[in-house]
């Protein structure tokens, strides 16, 4: 017998190797998208109470109702926006698992989705998967900006689906109202869908609003708003996050979602809606907190060779190495950070299809602690 399969370019990812690769070299982990620092205490305690309590059997399939009503809560509180939190908001194991569900309920096989470049990982082997097709069109450099011209001349009458992700990984930029309003016009007469990655939606800096679809009364007719408790609450390890999307839409992705995972984790969603409702100053802060670490990374880097522009949104810091290395592409780059040097980062080129062929980019990760920030500052500047 022969096995074929389905996804023959996939391979381990790189976040996972340059993870195994900074722990046997003892670097400092800057590659992987998770924080060093500890979670609220006061969610680490309602999640040992509820353990404690019993709540260790099954949730609802669409969330526990409570938790759903924080999500409606905050999302009325941002974004304006009155869901109904028991037909347009989901509780699901993590943003990667929503993505993926939904998905696989709007993509038939030869349908086509359109994603901007560089992306996350998941999205083309979710489409693949279903039997579609990524279709792949580069945002421009070197402020990662969409061009609206070749995302136009992108759609045929197979795109079923547009994948957007603001704040977007790895390059820290955002998508603006005004972006918004080019998407809505470009989709308004066609039957294309939309997935909104806003796993990042809190980690937006210098006063800027994140602009959300939920707040685009057009946009969010057509789509999924994809969430991650994971990143706005220090817990990645959680693997808890929601979507929110009208009543049609999220009566497809539960038809999926009961057979993937079925329900998110029990204890874990009473911990997140007691600390939601127990401590709204910890979102109305996050921006705060995740610019302080920017800066103090970035301060950092300008001792360095290093060029960049700060970071808009994310906990993520693009840093063009020309000056330093320009004889190693970004991947031999990261490993030569992380093995000699004792820095882990992540080549940019892996979020590509088809990398531009002069980019020089590593993504650092800030989600960390104030000493580890400085120890490696302290090691990038030295180069
Ligand atoms: C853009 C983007 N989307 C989705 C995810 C996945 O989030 P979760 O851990 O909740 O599945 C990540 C995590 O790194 C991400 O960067």
């Amino acid at each position: 017998m022969q096995l074929i399969s389905k996804l023959p370019n996939v391979g381990t990812t790189i976040f996972t190797r340059m993870s195994q690769l900074a722990a046997e070299a003892g670097a400092l982990n800057l590659s992987q998208g998770f924080p060093d620092f500890a979670s609220p205490p006061a969610l680490l305690e309602a999640a040992v109470r509820h353990l404690q309590a019993g709540h260790n059997q099954y949730a609802p399939m669409t969330g526990l109702p409570r938790l759903r009503e924080q999500v409606a809560l905050k999302v009325a509180g941002l974004y304006g926006r009155r869901v109904d939190a028991d037909n347009e908001v989901t509780i699901v194991p993590g943003a990667t698992e929503a993505i993926f569900c939904a998905v696989q309920a709007l993509i038939r096989p030869g349908d086509e989705a359109i994603v901007l470049d560089p992306c996350y990982d998941s999205y083309e082997p979710a489409v693949e998967l279903a039997g579609g097709r990524c279709v792949h069109v580069p945002l421009q450099l070197p402020d990662f900006a969409v061009d609206w011209q070749r995302l136009a001349d992108a759609i045929t009458p197979r795109t079923r689906l547009i994948l957007i992700n603001s704040p977007h990984n790895p390059s820290g930029a955002l998508l603006s109202a005004a972006d918004l309003d080019q998407l809505a016009a470009l989709i308004r007469e066609r039957d294309i869908w939309l997935i909104s990655d806003e796993v990042y939606e809190h980690l937006v800096f210098d006063g800027v609003a994140h602009a959300s679809v939920l707040a685009h009364a057009e946009l969010y007719q057509r789509a999924f708003v994809v969430s991650s408790f994971g990143k706005t609450y220090h817990v990645t390890g959680w693997k808890t996050g929601y979507v929110v999307a009208p009543p049609a839409l999220t009566a497809e992705l539960r038809k999926v979602h009961q057979f993937v995972t079925f329900v998110a984790v029990t204890p874990l969603q009473h911990a997140l809606a007691d600390f939601m409702a127990g401590h709204p100053e910890h979102i109305a802060e996050l921006p705060a907190f995740y610019q302080a670490k920017r800066d103090l990374f970035c301060a950092r880097l300008a001792a360095s060779r290093f060029s960049f522009t700060p970071a808009p949104g994310t906990y993520f810091q693009l840093a063009d190495y020309s000056a330093i290395r320009p004889d190693l592409n970004d991947v031999q780059m990261a490993e030569w950070l992380t093995r000699e040097k004792g820095v882990a980062a992540i080549p940019v080129s892996v979020f590509y299809q088809q990398p531009p062929t002069e980019m020089r980019l590593v993504r650092f990760c800030f989600a960390k602690r104030e000493e580890t920030l400085c120890a490696a500052g302290e090691k990038l500047a030295a180069l």
